[in-house]
């Protein structure tokens, strides 16, 4: 083997040894760099008469060349171990199990929600929706009461910078009551002159109240039920919360009870009690709704003749119909959004 043969044997050797690109390129600069062993030899061969210098040359040129074919191949094979390494680091497991989609559920207050606009309507009511920032008269005083009536003060609410056509500022509804007002007298307008069916309706939504402990949030949801006719008695109302009741608990081992007490826009008014007659709620008074006779102002206000037009109305909190119906211990928890609170609710 000539010494030059050597030499390339020598450069590949040395070359694979190395695992480094930094190490690579000085090992390079030893052989083809400016003060390398290819370029020292090419400078010897000044000294040699045109005939060998032709001959030695183009062999120092093949050197040369097989010196940089096994860099060349050396860079390539780095390069490509690095890619394996990199491609391996990263591998993706196709046999791990997916993180999947979850789905999203109805929130237990909404489900509740739902389930009372059906029943209500498999009953012939009508189901109303209207606005949660209310003027001051709907609120209060169309349902009897007046500024400055003690009864406003059970009802403390948020109220938004702006005012109202008689100058008062427009508030949170602190009930849904207000919606009787509205849906009455736009049922009193669009029947005007005719023969006028009852009025029958629920109105489930937001309420708002300057309130707030484990039963009491300042946001929390009622429904509003409404049943004016000409023949409309306090009868009718017992049978309607009985056969509500019944059918939101899928039992009928319900008791009720009509306890006299005081709202400003029924009389009489009640709130009405309920009993589990088994379960571990057996024998407890729960109480789940006011109610009562529509006062006669109030009547007058829908724009009807309260000598004529006679009903009820009653209204409902759906957190504490939710609480009871699964047993929730703690309003707050409605709000807090936690999903392992939440999420029990999915599969009903
Ligand atoms: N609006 C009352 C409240 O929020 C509940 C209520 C009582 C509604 C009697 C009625 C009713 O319609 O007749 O406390």
């Amino acid at each position: 083997m000539t010494q030059l043969q050597d030499l390339v044997h020598q450069a590949e050797s040395e070359f694979s040894a190395i695992s480094q690109p930094a190490e690579l390129e000085n090992a390079k600069a030893r052989y083809l760099g400016k003060s390398g062993v290819i370029t020292g030899l090419m400078k010897e061969l000044a000294q040699l008469p045109p005939e060998a210098k032709r001959e030695r040359g183009a062999a120092i040129n093949l050197a040369k060349q097989g010196i940089e074919q096994a860099l060349q191949r050396r860079r390539d094979s780095m390069a490509e171990a690095e890619l394996h390494a990199r491609l391996a680091a990263q591998a993706i497991d196709v046999t791990l199990p997916g993180r999947g989609q979850q789905g999203g559920g109805l929130h237990p207050v909404v489900r509740s929600w739902m389930r009372i606009e059906s029943i209500f309507r498999s009953i012939g009511f009508d189901v109303a929706d209207g606005p949660e920032i209310e003027d001051d008269w709907t609120n209060f005083t169309a349902l009897n009461s007046p500024q400055n009536h003690p009864a406003r003060s059970m009802q403390d609410t948020f109220y938004v910078d702006v005012q109202d056509a008689r100058g008062q500022p427009l508030l949170l509804r602190t009930h849904t009551s207000p919606m009787q007002v509205r849906y009455a007298r736009a049922h009193v307008k669009r029947y005007a002159g005719a023969d006028m069916p009852d009025i029958k309706v629920i109105a489930p939504g937001r309420t708002y109240r300057v309130d707030s402990d484990a039963t009491h949030s300042p946001m929390f949801h009622q429904f509003e039920g409404l049943w004016i006719g000409e023949n409309v008695s306090l009868a009718d109302l017992k049978g309607t919360y009985t056969e509500f009741l019944h059918t939101f608990f899928e039992r009928d081992d319900i008791t009720l009870r009509f306890r006299p007490s005081y709202f400003p826009f029924t009389e009489p008014s009640a709130e009405i009690d309920m009993m589990f007659d088994s379960g571990p709620l057996q024998g407890r008074w729960l109480e789940i709704s006011g109610a009562g006779q529509v006062h006669p102002n109030v009547v007058r206000n829908f724009g009807l003749d309260p000598e004529r037009h006679i009903g009820f109305a009653f209204g409902s909190g759906i957190e504490r119909l939710t609480m009871l119906r699964y047993g929730v211990g703690d309003l707050r928890q409605f709000y807090v959004g936690d999903l392992r609170f939440l999420e029990q609710f999915n599969s009903d």
